[in-house]
């Protein structure tokens, strides 16, 4: 399909936005730069907003369920510390809303048992044991094409490890499409971008900041408290040289170019901002300056999360609300979407 077909067809929807974090614990930096900073931002733009704890995922893998349900509602409160408003953007937990499920088994129908095959995420989380991945793993892009498509959602803001299962949802929106000689899904357009859409681990510039990495010290978790922080980032790996003052300079530089993006993305500044500010400093002047930074910004968030996870009667009723919205869009859009395909649901 061309660009112009594309959006030509994509001009019928609304610009609504959907993302997800898998409520599988141990938030990290990268979440919040790559993922959750821009859903604030789009929150505060033209946009309808929605934003899910992906629980049906995280089970892909095996959850303790006591520590799902603490987990869930973290995420949650991680969420609206973050500045997420739950009068302006949906906020719910994905298995409260059925209507995923049901969408994702349809999907599982259209989706190619090839083109999950080649999912890079499926092979980097099973690892050398794939026979003995849960076959929800296998399939869990068709999952998340679910998520997005039965809202209709035409933007969905990401980091940069997303892009191939974003892809993969274009794919199956396209061949539904196809198959029934509708135009009903909408090519939906990745957001990812900007200095954070992949933050590095401290210990290897050449590795994501994960929170499944077995070091601690590689991730700043978003409820690591500000010594923390700073021991992290003071023992971050660099390199020996000053810092560049144009970019061209972080080439073959991973560990510096991943502090610099990180210090860019929390001051909402570009690499080339940053640069020409600290360029010619040494890793010994700049790190402080890092430390500040981030304390700035994660410890209101930490601090925040604590006051919520403080009275989770409260948050459970917050999710409750945010599942009944988001019921609400996505029922009649699913409904359809029985229709279409020729299932009686009376
Ligand atoms: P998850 O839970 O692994 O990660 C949530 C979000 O955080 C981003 N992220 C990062 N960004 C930059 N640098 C990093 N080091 C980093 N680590 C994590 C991820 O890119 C993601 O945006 N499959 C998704 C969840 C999902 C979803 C969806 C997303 C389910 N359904 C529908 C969008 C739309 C996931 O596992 O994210």
């Amino acid at each position: 399909m061309s660009d112009a077909v594309q959006t030509q067809s994509n001009s019928k929807f609304n610009k609504r936005v959907f993302s997800g974090i898998q409520p599988s614990g141990g938030l990290t930096l990268g979440n919040y730069l790559g993922a959750v900073k821009r859903f604030v931002q789009m929150q505060n733009e033209d946009f309808e907003t929605i934003y899910c704890m992906v629980d049906l995922h995280a089970i892909t893998v095996w959850q303790d369920p006591a520590r799902l349900k603490n987990n869930t509602r973290e995420l949650a409160a991680f969420y609206i510390a973050s500045g997420l408003n739950p009068e302006k953007s949906i906020l719910f937990n994905q298995s409260a809303v059925s209507e995923h499920a049901e969408l994702g088994w349809m999907f599982n129908c259209v989706a190619r048992m090839g083109w999950m095959k080649r999912m890079t995420q499926f092979k980097d989380k099973a690892g050398k044991n794939a026979e003995n991945a849960s076959l929800g793993l296998f399939g869990y892009p068709a999952l998340m094409a679910a998520d997005i498509l039965a809202y209709h959602a035409t933007h969905v803001p990401v980091g940069d490890d997303q892009k191939q299962h974003l892809e993969l949802t274009r794919d199956i929106a396209a061949k539904f499409n196809h198959d029934f000689g509708v135009d009903f899904f909408p090519m939906i357009d990745p957001v990812i971008g900007g200095p954070a859409a992949r933050v590095m681990s401290l210990r290897d510039g050449s590795k994501k900041m994960s929170k499944s990495d077995p070091s601690d010290q590689s991730r700043i978790n978003m409820n690591d408290d500000a010594d923390t922080i700073a021991q992290k980032f003071r023992k971050a790996k660099t390199d020996q040289d000053a810092l560049p003052s144009e970019e061209s300079g972080l080439e073959n530089r991973p560990e510096a170019k991943n502090l610099i993006s990180i210090y860019a993305a929390l001051g909402d500044q570009s690499l080339e901002d940053v640069l020409s500010d600290v360029g010619g400093k040494q890793f010994s002047a700049f790190k402080p300056m890092l430390v500040e930074r981030a304390v700035e910004t994660l410890s209101p968030i930490s601090g925040e999360m604590n006051r919520l996870m403080l009275d989770v009667s409260e948050i459970d009723r917050l999710l409750k609300r945010g599942a009944d919205k988001a019921r609400a869009i996505a029922a009649p859009i699913v409904q359809k979407t029985y229709d279409i395909v020729g299932l009686l649901k009376p």
